[in-house]
């Protein structure tokens, strides 16, 4: 038995525990950092930042603005058709769970601190919202389109945007270089939409000199995503048809931390392909792997199932 399986057979233990430890894997939920569950800026004692008002705030006849969080206002769940005009001092806009179809100019004619707003879950189309209705709001960090019907990317977004979740649209197209202006952005949501390879001609995330999480799951990829931003350390891309990971292709990836890739095609992966010091977490099952490769000893959670590989003995320890 040479050195090389003995170790296999050693690490195999090892892995088999990790093997164990996944079970507290749930794959359907968010790569939520747990810095983010309560973003810094959403603090309702914010006040000192806000210039003066007349009190009390105005509020929009069909929402609700909570004395303890004056920068917010709630208009969720009202089965809304159009956007209540929004008061100048709002900060938080929540807006989910309607039936918006349009984001016209008019309504955010005063806005100007705003940094928040949710309208996911409503009925939004492209070509209904105004050009520029997104761009002019230069201090937004954070919007919520998801589960809406968007053919295209919301461009143009303003540059000071850090979060953006598009999942559960339609979006079939990427503006060519129109990603390039976000450089603070941190988070990038395109699960659930219809993009496929052509989109990734003009390398559209190679600028996002900040993205630490990229989401493209549920999509129709056949190769991975090329030129991502070395800054990347969660990176999702279940449930697509990519065959293969080119060789080499992490090493300007350094920083994953996760690396979600089940329900692809991958077959042969080159056996250092996750040769990353911080990776934790990977998971692969259901593809068609055959062959050996190897995993860093950070790794935690490790989900192989449902491929040929007939045991754990096949994956070694870098
Ligand atoms: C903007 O502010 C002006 C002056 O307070 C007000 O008359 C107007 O209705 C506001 N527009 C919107 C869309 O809120
Ligand atoms: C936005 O709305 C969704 C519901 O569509 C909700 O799950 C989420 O918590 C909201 N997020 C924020 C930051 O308001
Ligand atoms: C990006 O973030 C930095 C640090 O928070 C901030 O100073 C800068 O203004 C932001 N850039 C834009 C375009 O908002
Ligand atoms: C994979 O994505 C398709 C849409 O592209 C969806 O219908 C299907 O349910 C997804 N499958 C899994 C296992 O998530
Ligand atoms: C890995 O994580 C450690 C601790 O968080 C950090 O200091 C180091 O820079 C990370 N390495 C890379 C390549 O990102």
């Amino acid at each position: 038995m040479g050195i090389l399986s003995q170790l296999s057979v050693i690490h195999l233990l090892w892995a088999a525990m990790v093997f164990c430890q996944y079970e507290d894997y749930d794959f359907e939920d968010e790569y939520e950092e747990p810095d983010h569950q309560q973003p810094y800026y959403f603090n309702p004692n914010t006040q000192a930042e806000v210039p003066r008002f007349p009190f009390p705030f105005e509020c929009a006849r069909e929402c609700f603005c909570p004395p303890a969080f004056p920068l917010s206002m709630y208009c969720d769940h009202r089965k809304l058709k159009t956007i209540p005009n929004i008061p100048s001092h709002v900060q938080q806009l929540y807006l989910q769970n309607n039936d918006i179809e349009a984001v016209p100019a008019g309504p955010f004619t005063n806005v100007t601190f705003i940094r928040e707003i949710n309208l996911s879950h409503n009925k939004i189309k492209s070509h209904l919202i105004d050009h520029d209705v997104f761009a002019k709001l230069s201090n937004l960090v954070q919007l919520h389109l998801q589960h809406n019907e968007l053919e295209e990317f919301p461009f143009p977004v303003p540059s000071s945007l850090e979060r953006l979740l598009l999942g559960f649209n339609k979006i079939s197209q990427l503006p060519g270089n129109g990603l390039e202006g976000l450089p603070n952005i941190t988070m990038l949501d395109l699960c659930n939409n219809f993009l496929d390879d052509s989109v990734l001609k003009g390398k559209p995330f190679s600028n996002m000199k900040n993205l630490m999480q990229l989401n493209l799951c549920n999509n129709k990829l056949q190769t991975m995503p090329p030129d991502l931003p070395s800054s990347l350390m969660y990176l999702s891309l279940e449930n697509n048809s990519i065959s293969y990971i080119p060789e080499n292709y992490f090493n300007r990836l350094p920083k994953i931390i996760a690396l979600r890739m089940s329900h692809n095609n991958l077959q042969n992966i080159p056996r250092n392909t996750f040769n990353l010091p911080n990776l934790t977490e990977l998971n692969l099952g259901h593809n068609k792997l055959k062959e050996v490769f190897y995993i860093p000893r950070s790794l935690q959670h490790l989900y192989i199932e449902g491929n040929d590989i007939e045991s754990m003995l096949m994956v070694v320890t870098l």
